[in-house]
């Protein structure tokens, strides 16, 4: 049976977050959440790309880069300052077992291990999305940038309980222990949500794929995943598509507009409508 799957801006209480994507700032909502509240969180935060130019192919069209307001911040202290209040929240929503995702380029992922470290989270994996169908250097003046990290971790030391599904992981490696270098395309061709006009209503949509294996690694059947930076929704997709519960929060209602068709239309595909 399709769930009816909703914007809130406000709640009450946690029984009305399940299921639902938050339109809202994550720091202020997350503050609102009691202790202990979800089973995963994965996270993909700004990157603070702070490009510098606009970037052009060899045949002079323009490329797509990452130049959302979103994305900016006012130096690495100001960007620092952000991840430690998402952090920090997160530290405290989550639950005891509880672990936590967070997706990072070479802008962003060292600033953030580090900030995760110093407040006390246990890294388990570091994991290496290599992509199979990266954008080239157009200027040839550095390597070709084919990989984004993954940080995984429990919240202290401590914790030993928390659920990774071996079995499971090696039925997604040919029988074989899952290693931490994962193969997937970066989101594109009908996956990739586009506007009337044809263009992408997201500038950093992640491939569905990814998340499911996330979502399959390290979730139960019912377990509540949080996604305090949702997008277009694609963590919330994953979750639902695997029988787990979601509570997604996005600042921009445009995405969580778009992210509410995407349901509905997974829902179709789902009931052959
Ligand atoms: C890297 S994108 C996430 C993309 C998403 N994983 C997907 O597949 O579509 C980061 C998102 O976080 C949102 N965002 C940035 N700061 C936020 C905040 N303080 N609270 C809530 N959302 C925020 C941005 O609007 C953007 O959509």
């Amino acid at each position: 049976m399709n769930i009816d799957i909703k914007k809130i801006k406000s709640f009450n209480d946690e029984s009305e977050i399940i299921n639902k994507i938050i339109v809202g700032d994550c720091l202020e909502v997350m503050k609102k959440i009691k202790d202990n509240t979800f089973d995963i969180i994965f996270a993909d935060p700004p990157y603070n790309m702070q490009l510098q130019n606009e970037l052009y192919r060899p045949n002079n069209t323009k490329v797509d880069g990452v130049d959302d307001e979103w994305d900016k911040f006012n130096g690495f202290e100001h960007y620092d300052e952000f991840s430690k209040a998402w952090l920090r929240e997160a530290k405290r929503v989550l639950k005891k077992n509880g672990t936590i995702w967070v997706i990072g380029s070479y802008h962003n992922i060292f600033r953030v291990g580090n900030i995760m470290q110093d407040m006390g989270y246990w890294i388990l994996n570091d994991v290496h999305w290599i992509k199979s169908n990266p954008m080239p250097n157009f200027k040839g003046v550095r390597l070709t940038n084919a990989s984004e990290t993954l940080v995984w971790a429990v919240k202290d030391k401590k914790v030993k309980n928390y659920t990774f599904n071996y079995e499971e992981m090696k039925k997604h490696n040919y029988g074989k222990q899952m290693r931490n270098d994962w193969y997937f395309a970066i989101c594109n061709g009908a996956e990739r949500l586009k506007d009337e006009k044809g263009v992408k209503v997201h500038s950093t949509q992640k491939p569905l794929p990814l998340l499911e294996r996330i979502v399959l690694a390290s979730t139960k059947k019912g377990d509540l995943v949080f996604d305090p930076f949702g997008g277009t929704c694609t963590t919330g997709v994953a979750a639902y598509k695997h029988g787990r519960n979601f509570t997604m929060v996005e600042k921009d209602e445009n995405y969580v507009d778009w992210a509410l068709k995407r349901f509905k239309n997974f829902q179709n595909q789902l009931t052959g409508i």
